[in-house]
């Protein structure tokens, strides 16, 4: 029930279904259930619009009744900048022990092409139920970009990619209800690549943007912002650097827009806190490697 999990969920049940709200952390389904939102995207009045169709749980028994489950733990890195499965498999570990035939799987967490075929079904085949035969799996990645308002989880195309051509149409069906378009590829591995894709694009553009001379950036950003390849403003190189590149494994705590301005001032180098830091009035979300990187680069840059 993060930046991914809890949009998603208020999502469905704004669409009129029943929805258990799953995390290990107890603060968090404390919080849902007294109606507060920790996201900046989701407002305690949206929530408490839907909360009487969301039950906010730990107990993974609870999934049991659900017809589609939607797995959006977080795909960190480890300490050697591998990616580190644990939550994911800790996810799908707990899953499998209350698996049902007949259920809709969808991984939505950022990961390698593969981590579905061969990760996530092997690990829900011990229930006994053969993915794409007695239950259905697919991936979709998550494109959510938290803060922006021009595109939506309803606007922003969903691609999804199924096991089976029945895993693909009943992901699509579901994805249906709360994306106005969804977009199927052939397999989970197309639908993994998409995402991978996505966010490499992302991440060149903010380094186009970090690397291009300060004054130039208001002058040059309004007359690219309309093209196919355009370049991030200053404000989308923010949010795409804080959230859902490599950095977004980064432990982090939920970051409201006032924290953000409170957070640091125009060109300081200082670190107000272990993995938020602002330089150039631009906000940064990093790990303390990569944060030294990005502040000697800038510097260097001038
Ligand atoms: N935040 C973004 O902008 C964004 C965008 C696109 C994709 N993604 C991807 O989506 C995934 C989730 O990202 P996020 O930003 O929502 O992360 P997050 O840290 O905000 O939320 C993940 C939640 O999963 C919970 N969790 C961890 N292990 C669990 C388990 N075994 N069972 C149940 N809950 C568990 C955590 O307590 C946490 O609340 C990641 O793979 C990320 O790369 C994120």
């Amino acid at each position: 029930m993060g930046y991914v999990g809890l949009p998603l969920a208020v999502a469905f049940a704004e669409a009129g279904h029943d929805v258990v709200a799953l995390d290990v952390d107890r603060r968090k389904v404390n919080a849902l259930r007294a109606g507060r939102s920790y996201i900046e995207d989701v407002s305690d009045d949206t929530l408490g619009s839907v909360l009487h169709r969301i039950v906010a749980t730990t107990r993974p028994a609870q999934l049991a009744r659900c017809d589609a489950v939607l797995v959006c733990v977080p795909t960190p890195l480890t300490a050697n900048r591998e990616p580190d499965l644990g939550p994911l498999i800790g996810a799908t570990q707990a899953l499998a022990s209350v698996l049902q035939a007949g259920q809709l799987v969808v991984l939505e967490s950022t990961t390698y092409p593969g981590t579905t075929r061969e990760r996530v079904a092997p690990i829900l085949s011990e229930s006994g139920f053969l993915a794409g035969k007695d239950f259905n799996l697919a991936f979709s990645p998550e494109r959510v970009d938290p803060g922006r308002t021009d595109f939506t989880m309803r606007t922003t195309p969903k691609v999804v990619g199924g096991l089976t051509e029945a895993c693909g149409e009943r992901a699509e069906a579901l994805y249906r209800e709360v994306c106005d378009t969804v977009v199927r590829v052939s397999t989970p591995e197309a639908a993994e690549l998409t995402k991978l894709l996505e966010n490499i694009f992302r991440s060149v553009n903010i380094a186009l943007v970090a690397r291009r001379p300060r004054a130039s950036r208001p002058a040059i950003a309004p007359a690219t912002s309309g093209s196919a390849l355009r370049t991030p403003s200053r404000l989308q190189a923010d949010r795409v650097t804080s959230l859902c590149l490599a950095t977004d494994s980064t432990p982090r705590r939920a970051l409201k827009p006032t924290d953000r301005r409170s957070a640091g001032r125009r060109g300081s180098t200082q670190v107000p806190s272990p993995d938020l830091f602002v330089f150039d009035d631009c906000h940064w979300v990093c790990s303390p490697n990569d944060r030294n990187r990005v502040v000697e680069h800038l510097n260097r840059i001038g």
